[in-house]
């Protein structure tokens, strides 16, 4: 497998993973790439490495460029194994290389992997220079890890930004002026809303940080590079970064016999004649990822489940503390469900909201099977909610 060069003496050296389906939960239906990258100037750079699985694919594609005993620095922005994993087999390679990374980046490493490599550790504004070129980093704790960090090439104008703007997308295509931009952005949105939606306020302020840079490049460590769309990438994270939502509300349960689908279907109903545009999930044929993608933009976000053995589904249990983990803010609830004789589920479900800060403008629950009357009770009351 050989290199892909980006831009004059810069080359791609990651490798594809088109197995994955599972990232920590998070469903990743067109898998992932693993991006590396290698400068070659007087000093030969390596930024982030790949999951250890595949390293032998990233070994052979930087041997097509040169021999990866002589590379003499590697910027290693994340701990995480997706991108330090096949750390160990380079500094076996290159033993004197130079590791550059942050305080946390030292710590973090040297925890995995238990070795006294050559670390020198950056913080931001600190500048490398590689030779013709030069690395500014700027530390990005908390996206997605503390030790994150970013770095900027002026030279290029190239900014390689780690787990930022990346997608979780297998392809043989690299950049997205190749590929189909709808799918892209929305990879990209799903790993917004599945990654590093936690952590928005420090994306904030990394936006912020990075603002003054011109940037006609953005190397991200998974999926494609941006390069015609960095504008509109960028933009799209200044809105995900800000909780910016709309006219969207998500309908979301499990329904042991029918019940709670119909009051489902009721608020759908009420929220469709109020002009939004609403989308319901069933959590039997839905992956919760998935309904996070949703989630990043909606304004309501609306949660059923009827009352099984004094508590609510597991399916729907699952989903709340998923939900609850990724902190989406600023953001109205509506929860639901029907029950036979207990009736708890809809407390259970009020109080799983109010702890994931959502504010709970109505709690329905109707015994055994809602008729048509009570189906328009439950608009009425509706109606005046929304
Ligand atoms: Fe792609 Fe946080 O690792």
């Amino acid at each position: 497998m050989k290199a892909i060069e980006i831009k004059k003496g810069i080359y791609w050296v990651g490798a594809i993973d088109w197995d994955l389906r599972n990232f920590h939960g998070y469903s990743t239906q067109r898998g992932s790439t693993y991006n590396a990258y290698l400068i070659m100037d007087e000093k030969i750079t390596l930024i982030d490495t790949v999951k250890n699985h595949l390293k032998d694919e990233m070994m052979e594609r930087i041997s097509s460029v040169v021999d990866p005993s002589k590379i003499d620095y590697v910027i290693s922005n994340h701990v995480e194994m997706d991108h330090s994993g096949a750390l160990p087999a380079i500094m076996d390679a290159a033993q004197d290389a130079v590791i550059f990374c942050s305080a946390n980046g030292q710590r973090g490493l040297k925890a995995h992997y238990k070795k006294e490599w050559n670390f020198r550790t950056v913080k931001t504004g600190d500048v490398v220079s590689l030779g013709k070129r030069s690395i500014q980093f700027i530390l990005t704790p908390m996206v997605h890890w503390p030790d994150n960090m970013i770095g900027y090439v002026p030279e290029e104008k190239i900014l390689f930004s780690n787990d930022s703007f990346g997608q979780h997308y297998a392809s043989s295509e690299r950049f997205d002026d190749e590929c189909d931009l709808g799918i892209v952005m929305e990879e990209a949105a799903k790993y917004y809303a599945n990654i590093v939606l936690p952590y928005s306020s420090q994306v904030q302020k990394e936006l912020n940080e990075a603002k003054d840079l011109d940037i006609q490049i953005i190397a991200p460590s998974h999926g494609i590079i941006w390069r015609e769309h960095v504008s509109e990438i960028v933009n799209e994270y200044i809105k995900w970064a800000n909780n910016t939502t709309e006219k969207k509300a998500l309908i979301i349960y499990d329904t042991m016999w029918g019940s709670t689908q119909k009051i489902a279907y009721t608020i759908q109903d009420v929220f469709e004649r109020k002009g939004y545009s609403v989308k319901v999930f069933n959590l039997q044929h839905n992956h919760i990822s998935d309904i996070m993608t949703e989630v990043l933009t909606a304004e309501y976000v609306c949660v059923g489940s009827p009352t099984l053995n004094s508590n609510i589904m597991a399916d729907v249990a699952a989903f709340l503390t998923y939900l609850k983990g990724l902190a989406p803010k600023d953001r109205k609830a509506i929860v639901f469900g029907s029950y036979g004789w207990g009736g708890q589920s809809a407390a259970i479900l009020e109080k799983n909201m109010d702890e994931a800060k959502f504010e709970v403008v109505s709690n329905i629950k109707v015994r055994y099977i809602p008729d048509d009357n009570q189906l328009m009770d439950i608009k009425q009351e509706l109606e005046k909610s929304i």
